[in-house]
């Protein structure tokens, strides 16, 4: 029997609590979750993708059916090249909902074998978003009950 193999693909710039909850409930569904990290050149980010990559191997480390990858090609093409037809995002708000339709629609337009599967985002995290971390990060706001204290303290040595 094949391993139902699931991408949850994002920029992790960084990675937050809303982040990490679906991480935690995905994996539980799968035989194995990859955590894709993109680098995406055209996005101004704040940690490198080593970096990115980095934090989420630090607060995924106890969960053993989670891999961290980085992928620059298109999403459908790293899909395939990982044998894998799930696409895993969160849902957040309804505002979410068109940019993540385009993004499906497309991705099942090039590869009808991928599926995208959405989960929502645990209420308690629905406004969170790695903007707005690095935002409050940048102006000393306390980012304590956001992001895992890895992350927090990462954002500590960017903006001291
Ligand atoms: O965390 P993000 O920035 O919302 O994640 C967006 C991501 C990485 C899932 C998306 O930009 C993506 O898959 N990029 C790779 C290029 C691609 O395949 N795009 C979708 C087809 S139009």
């Amino acid at each position: 029997m094949s391993l139902r193999i699931a991408v949850y693909p994002g920029s992790f710039d960084p990675v937050t609590c809303g982040h990490l909850d679906i991480i935690h409930r995905a994996a539980k569904q799968f035989d194995k979750l990859i955590v894709a990290v993109l680098n995406n050149t055209a996005k101004n980010a704040l940690f490198t993708l080593e970096e990115r990559q980095q934090l989420l191997r630090q607060v995924t480390g106890h969960l053993p059916n989670v891999e961290v990858d980085g992928f620059r090609d298109l999403l459908v093409n790293y899909m395939t090249h990982k044998k894998a037809h799930v696409i895993v995002r969160g849902l957040r708000a309804v505002s979410d909902f068109e940019y993540e339709l385009q993004m499906a629609s497309a991705n099942q337009k090039l590869n009808p074998d991928v599926e995208t599967f959405f989960m929502m985002t645990n209420p308690k995290y629905s406004y969170l978003s790695s903007s707005i971390v690095k935002e409050l990060a940048k102006f000393h706001g306390d980012v304590s009950d956001f992001v895992p204290d890895e992350v927090a303290e990462a954002l500590r040595g960017k903006f001291g």
